[in-house]
């Protein structure tokens, strides 16, 4: 796919040339701009960690980072990339030019009150507004769509789009900040936030368990639901082959082994709340009753609250570390779905008749679903194994495999490893107006082509 959309790239945009670089030159610092060209030539390996993803499985060719310090600089340079037909990115497909916000992370108000943020962006934040990345905690804070409440953009012919607001509410006519979260950068360049911002927590408790079966997740889920009420801030599981690998990597165990025995799932709860015995008097009574519908077909077969700072953390780590565990052992494929939760172990069990290592875990309580298939290489054997399957059987857009309406995509967006599969989760209008929208803001495509809509 790459290769196909690096040619079509070429016969539409420019090529980065020394008239580029000297432009650039007279907008920003020279300690703004990365290039291998004259007069900057930085050396190439310097500009590898903007052309390599982390999987390892997309490789740039950018000979271009800029790294502006404020909204005009950014303004400046997307007049000059839209008149001159130069293409701008993230990660680059081939050799657009990268424009790196690491630079502009001011904080420009805050209010402890309300809790409203105003920022000049970071890369993290600009990062998950843009992706929309959902994370671990989604199930008790809600979307980047809810907490979001003004956005600033620059668009693509360099005008700065203001609706940096900071109203909880403010039904004035279409949301146009909407469509810049999860755009991928793909519309414009986000260059300030303001965003609600809870306070953070008094108290975080976490609780791990081993249950004997997958069905018991779902009525796990529920009690906690029910006993934990608004503390409930994690709901997190983790499938037994998961699990082992952490072990593996960690050379820890969580819990004790001769009671978790065959033990086929886990699960990671967290609270976060005001008063620390109060969230625990919860979880103990959640346990207390979990261990009550023990037996020998109950729903748990351990569990451990923890103790300390220290035990938190590590209990936190067999979810955490699941992917970091994966990509030691070998290349990894990614498809992060979302499923009706009952569904999580058969979609990972179906994927699994295909290939060997699978791993399923992700945000139960979300209904995200995390499969990693582990591989010793990318290579097209495994990519015909598990392509269009996965897409398939998760999406809708052909109905006789369609089995689960999910969606292809649960937070980590589209980017160019699904731009092609955009149709298992989005019908033939939803396309269309997609594209129109794309169309409005980048008639010319110079933002992250490639990137969500082909
Ligand atoms: C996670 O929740 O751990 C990540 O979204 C999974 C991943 O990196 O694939
Ligand atoms: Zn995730």
């Amino acid at each position: 796919t790459t290769n196909v959309l690096a040619s079509q790239y070429k016969s539409l945009h420019n090529a980065v040339t020394l008239d580029d670089i000297a432009h650039f030159s007279s907008i920003l610092p020279k300690s703004s701009i990365l290039s291998t060209l004259p007069p900057i030539n930085t050396p190439p390996e310097d500009l590898d960690s903007y052309n390599n993803d982390w999987m390892t499985r997309y490789k740039g060719h950018s000979q271009c980072v800029l790294k502006p310090r404020s909204t005009k600089e950014v303004s400046d340079i997307l007049k000059w990339c839209g008149n001159t037909g130069l293409v701008g990115g993230g990660v680059p497909v081939r050799d657009e030019v990268v424009i790196n916000l690491g630079n502009m992370s001011n904080v420009r108000s805050f209010d402890p009150v309300s809790g409203m943020l105003r920022q000049l962006v970071s890369c993290q934040i600009g990062g998950n507004v843009a992706t929309n990345a959902g994370g671990l905690r989604l199930v008790r804070y809600g979307s980047l769509h809810g907490t979001v409440l003004g956005l600033e953009v620059v668009l693509p012919d360099g005008t700065i789009l203001s609706e940096l607001s900071t109203l909880r509410k403010d039904n004035t006519g279409y949301d146009l900040k909407q469509l810049f979260i999860g755009s991928e950068g793909t519309l414009g360049i986000i260059t300030g936030v303001s965003i609600l911002t809870p306070p953070a927590p008094n108290a975080t408790s976490n609780l791990l368990l081993s249950l004997p079966s997958f069905v018991n997740v779902t009525d796990v889920f529920r009690l906690a639901k029910s006993h934990l009420s608004e503390i409930l801030s994690a709901f997190e599981y983790i499938d037994r082959q998961s699990y082992d690998l952490v072990c593996r990597h960690t050379g820890k165990k969580a819990l004790d082994e001769s009671e978790v025995g065959n033990s086929e799932a886990f699960v990671l709860i967290e609270t976060s709340g005001a008063r620390k015995e109060h969230d625990e008097a919860k979880l103990e009574a959640l346990l207390e009753s979990l261990y009550a519908s023990s037996g020998a077909q109950g729903l748990i077969t351990s569990g451990t609250l923890s103790q300390s700072a220290e035990q938190f953390a590590t209990l936190w780590s067999f979810r955490e570390l699941i992917a970091e565990a994966a990509s030691k052992v070998g290349k990894v494929y990614k498809y992060d779905v979302s499923v009706p939760i009952q569904k999580f172990k058969e979609v990972t069990d179906a994927v699994r008749s295909r290939v060997v290592e699978v791993l399923g875990y992700g945000h139960f309580g979300d209904g995200n679903l995390h499969l990693n298939i582990i591989a010793e290489a990318y290579a097209p054997v495994i990519d015909a194994a598990l392509e269009p399957f996965v897409y398939e059987l998760i999406g809708e857009a052909r109905p006789v495999f369609g089995r689960y309406k999910g969606s292809i995509s649960a937070e980590h967006g589209i980017g160019v490893m699904k731009a092609h599969a955009l149709h298992y989760s989005k019908g033939d209008v939803s396309r269309a107006y997609m594209r129109r929208i794309k169309d409005v803001f980048d008639d010319r495509g110079i933002m992250n082509p490639g990137k969500v809509i082909e």
